[in-house]
Order: C-alpha cells, then structure tokens, then sequence
C-alpha cells in the first residue's frame, strides 16, 4: 500500500476498507507516515467525510495504537466523561472530583486546547508543579488510591490521537464528524470507562454550529460505545456563548475552584451539576435523575468535591496552597483591561467563537502545534445573552501579558456582542440527550 493512494482515495470521495485504514493510522504513529501526509488525509476526510462504518473502524485502531486498559480489578464500575469542546469549557474539573467523591471511581484521559476551543490538560497545568503526563502504571494507581484522575494520553495510551489531535490543530481539519467521533471514542474505549456521559456541544463556540449536526455526532459515538459494550449518554449542552464567565487557563482554574467551592457562576454551576447527575446515573449511583442531582448538590455543598479535587491536585504534584488561594497564586497576567459597553440595552447575541479566537490571540491557545501558551491571559466575560447593560459598563475584562496581543483581541471582541434594545431570553443549558440507557431524559 502507498499513503499517497489512500489520500488520493478518500479525495475522490472513495470509502476505505479497515486495512487501508489500519495501514495508515499504524504507519502514521510509528513514524513511517510523516504528517504532511497525515495532514493532507486528514483534510480528505473532513471534506469528503466517512462511512460509520469507517468511523467505527478508525476509532477502533486509533484505540489499539496503544494499550487498552481494564480498570476491574481496581474497581467495579468506572464513569469517565468527554466534551466535543467549547469556550470556556471547565467542566471536567467541577464534575470529576465530584462525582468521585460520591465512591465512584472516574479515570479521564483528557487532551489539550484544540483551535479556538481550550483542554483541560492546559488548564491543570496552570497550577504550579501539576502532572498531566502519567505513565499507566500512575494512572491505574491514582485510580486505585483515591479514585480520581485525570491525565493526558500517554506515549502508552492512545498514541494515535495524541499525534492526530495535535496535527488537526495546527491544519484546521478539527471540524470533522468522523475525526471527531473517533478521537474522542477511541480514548474512552481505551480508559477502560464502564459508563460515559458526552458533553456534546453545540453552537457558535463548538465545532458542531447545528442542534442536527450535534446528534449526528452524538448518536455517532453512542452507537460506537454500545458497540464496545459500554453505556453512553450523550447530552446536547448550548455552547452558543462560553460556559460561566471565565476563558484561559488560570482564569479557569480559578472559576472552577469558586465552583467547587459553591460560589460558581450559576449556569455553570447547573451545567456540572446536570453532568455530573448523568454519570451518578450511568454509574448506578441513584435511581433517577432527582436522586442524582440532589447527590450532585450535596457533594458540593458539604465540601466533599472541593476536598477531592484538591487530592487530585496533590497527587498530581500540583501546588494545593495554589488552588486554596488562585486569586494570588495561580499564574496573573500584567495587562488587565475592560471592553465597555457603547451603549445600554440587553446583550441578543455573543460571538462564542470569536472569544475562543481572542483568547488564542492573547497566547491561551496555541497556533500551531506545540506553541507554548500563557496560562495567565484570558477573557473574562461579565454579560451574559439576556443580561441588561447600561452605557459604559464592563462586557469582559481582558487579561493579557503583551500590548499589541491585546490589541488585536480587542479589535475581535468589540465585534463580539450584540445589543437590542428589547429585553432577551437567556439561552438554554441544555438541547437533548441520547442515550444507551432507555427512559432517560434531561
Ligand atoms: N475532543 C477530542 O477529544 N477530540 C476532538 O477531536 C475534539 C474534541
């Protein structure tokens, strides 16, 4: 087989059989298949799309290009949980611990900010000394110990995704159905999660713009989960402006320990709490959705998550004195400005994805793969679609670390809202869910 033939395939639209599949993906991480190449079927793909059988099929090698865990012995039941994506999209660091402080074990591999949208991995690393980057063995034990971690994928674990995610990055070819699918599917086939709830999101800031588009994706990964045996709930959550208030790394952390701490903004707060009902549920934790939730209040309330965090932020080798006082200890950038509303009104509109590209622009993402980024800089948001503003009032508040950065984000974020002068709904947390389970609903 040539690499060059399997491109030029899939550029005419042609459906790939498993083995050019598994030729090419196996070439690609063992180094035989360099990543123009990868690159160049990569754009195939997001253009002329793939079969779910192709789908299928991909996710199934890119989850055997590495190890495959099986977390049994160290627990009966494990939950895991994966976001198609967003701005401003902390979830994992809320719900994780959270759940987990319930007894129910989650073992997440999670990846790093992907074009406009952020990764978890870049958000932990904003706390001084955190690990991401565990060896199986780590993995396994944090598991076994407290219950609770959260880790990138290894050299070990799914090194097919770990070398595609940071190529479609750098090439624009993240916006693709299959690739997504499989990217995400094939690192939780591979962390040995009995249950998973998929935070898909859907809107101006994911990669997904339709509610169609979205349970297409959706129902894509629930079919290729059930196929492997695992339960899956997809939940369809607005990503229409970004999640809470904060965009950037350290911005996040900072938000999310507010969280946890029970001060969060409040959709946010509703969003983790509606994710983290989903998992009690799938990991048989409470009956109905009811129950789910008001364990989901109480782990907050009581302490119990914040306190599992900040295990998790220790065994990692992160700074806890950091994430107790984040205000002072978490990376701050020098540059703090607002951008003001020019008149008053009531916010119709926010550019989501606009605010994902602004922060990029201020250094919290990366342009092309393996740029370092600041952890510092950000965006906080301060109005929300549906909040009243007056003339002259802060919309966000920049956080930046170079003027001409700062700039050239501003220049995008005074494009980035829309006021009217009638009042506007605010927009919803959720748009549906699908699910292995029946009789489930949000
Ligand atoms: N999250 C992933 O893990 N992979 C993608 O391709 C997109 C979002």
């Amino acid at each position: 087989m040539r690499a060059v033939d399997i491109i030029a395939k899939k550029r005419d639209g042609g459906r790939l059989s498993s083995e050019e599949i598994r030729w090419f993906v196996e070439g690609y991480v063992r180094g035989d298949i360099p990543d123009y190449q990868a690159a160049a079927w990569c754009m195939a793909v997001l253009f002329r799309g793939m079969t779910p059988e192709e789908t299928a099929v991909l996710t199934e090698v890119m989850a055997h290009s590495g190890e495959v865990l099986d977390l049994h012995h160290i627990a009966p039941r494990v939950v895991d949980k994966h976001s198609s994506g967003g701005v401003g999209d902390k979830t994992t660091l809320v719900v994780a611990p959270l759940v987990a402080s319930t007894g129910l074990p989650v073992a997440k591999m999670s990846g790093r900010g992907l074009g406009f949208s952020g990764g978890t991995l870049d958000k932990l690393e904003s706390i001084p000394g955190f690990r991401v980057e565990l060896s199986r063995d780590e993995f396994m034990a944090q598991v076994a110990e407290i219950g609770l971690v959260v880790a990138a994928q290894t050299a070990e674990l799914v090194p097919a995704d770990r070398r595609l995610y940071a190529l479609r990055d750098a090439t624009a070819t993240v916006e693709s159905l299959p690739l997504i699918a499989s990217s995400i599917m094939a690192k939780k086939l591979a962390g040995g999660a009995d249950a998973i709830v998929l935070d898909v999101k859907v809107g101006e800031g994911a990669f997904m713009r339709t509610v169609d588009e979205a349970r297409s994706l959706a129902e894509l990964m629930v079919e290729i989960g059930r196929h492997h045996g695992r339960e899956i709930t997809a939940l369809l959550s607005d990503m229409n402006q970004p999640l809470g208030h904060a965009v950037g790394n350290a911005l996040e952390v900072t938000e999310a320990v507010a969280t946890l701490r029970g001060h969060g903004p409040a959709d946010f707060t509703d969003h983790c709490l509606t994710v983290a009902a989903h998992m009690l549920l799938l990991g048989d934790r409470a009956s109905s959705l009811e129950e789910a939730l008001a364990l989901a209040r109480e782990q907050l309330a009581s302490g119990a998550a914040w306190e599992r965090f900040k295990a998790m932020v220790a065994h990692q080798g992160g700074a806890v004195e950091a994430v107790e006082d984040p205000g002072r200890m978490l990376p701050r950038a020098r540059l703090v400005e607002p951008v003001t509303a020019p008149r008053a009104g009531h916010v119709a509109w926010i550019g989501a994805r606009d605010v994902g590209l602004a922060s990029v622009l201020l250094g919290a993402g990366r342009e092309k793969k393996g740029d370092p980024i600041d952890h510092a800089v950000g965006i906080v948001v301060h109005k929300k679609v549906g909040d009243p503003v007056e003339a002259g009032e802060p919309l966000m508040t920049l956080h930046a670390n170079d003027a001409g950065r700062l700039a050239a984000a501003r220049e995008r974020l005074e494009r980035a809202y829309r006021l009217t002068e009638e009042p506007v709904e605010p927009l919803p947390l959720f748009h549906g869910l699908i699910s292995t389970r029946a009789g489930l609903a949000l």
